[in-house]
């Protein structure tokens, strides 16, 4: 495909994966109603594979936030462009994103959501990127960890467009110029 680098992870890995963590999340909170936040757009795959591998009563709600600052580097001060519709208070929060970077933009968004004091405030992400961790930020489920490279597919997007990849591949420098 025309400016596509190569897959990073396939889409077998992903399904066996996305398995994976619905099961130490159905463990992590027998007995317990969770509610899962997508953060759009990007995670709204992983979300609607992820919730169906989920076997508990659970809650889903979505979130839109953009981060303040130039390009494509994260400046950690977040705007909630879409806020949820459900109260979080006492509830069992598990956040949900398709790949956490700096950390800056979870870091803001754990804060404000912890202000309104649910039950439990966990992170969930299909990927990310070690290297580029500019704070600290406990994430209990992981994905995969991928190298410092613009990754695109399965949700994730270069200027609107691959999300609908079945995998994650690397984006290359042509095509991110293009
Ligand atoms: P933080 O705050 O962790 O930002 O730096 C995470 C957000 O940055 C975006 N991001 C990417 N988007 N390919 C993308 O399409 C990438 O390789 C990439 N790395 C980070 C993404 O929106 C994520 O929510
Ligand atoms: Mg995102």
């Amino acid at each position: 495909m025309l400016g596509m680098g190569e897959v990073l992870v396939g889409s077998e890995e992903i399904r066996e994966k996305v398995r994976e963590m619905g099961e130490r999340i159905t463990e992590d909170y027998a007995g317990e109603r969770l509610l899962l936040v997508g953060i759009l757009r990007g995670a709204v795959v992983v979300l609607s594979d992820l919730m169906r591998c989920v076997e508990l009563p659970c809650d889903i709600d979505f979130m839109d936030i953009s981060s303040y600052g130039s390009g494509t580097s994260s400046s950690g001060v977040v705007r909630i462009l879409k806020d949820l519709e459900e109260d979080v208070a006492g509830r069992h929060v598990l956040i949900v994103e398709d790949i956490i970077d700096t950390g800056l933009t979870l870091s803001y968004l754990k804060r404000s959501l912890l202000a309104r004091k649910p039950a439990s405030l966990e992170i969930c992400t299909l990927l990310t990127k070690p290297s580029r961790r500019q704070v600290d930020l406990e994430i209990k489920y992981v994905g995969f960890e991928v190298p410092d490279v613009f990754v695109v597919g399965y949700g994730i997007d270069y200027a609107g467009s691959y999300r609908n990849l079945p995998e994650i591949r690397a984006l290359e420098p042509e095509a991110a110029r293009a």
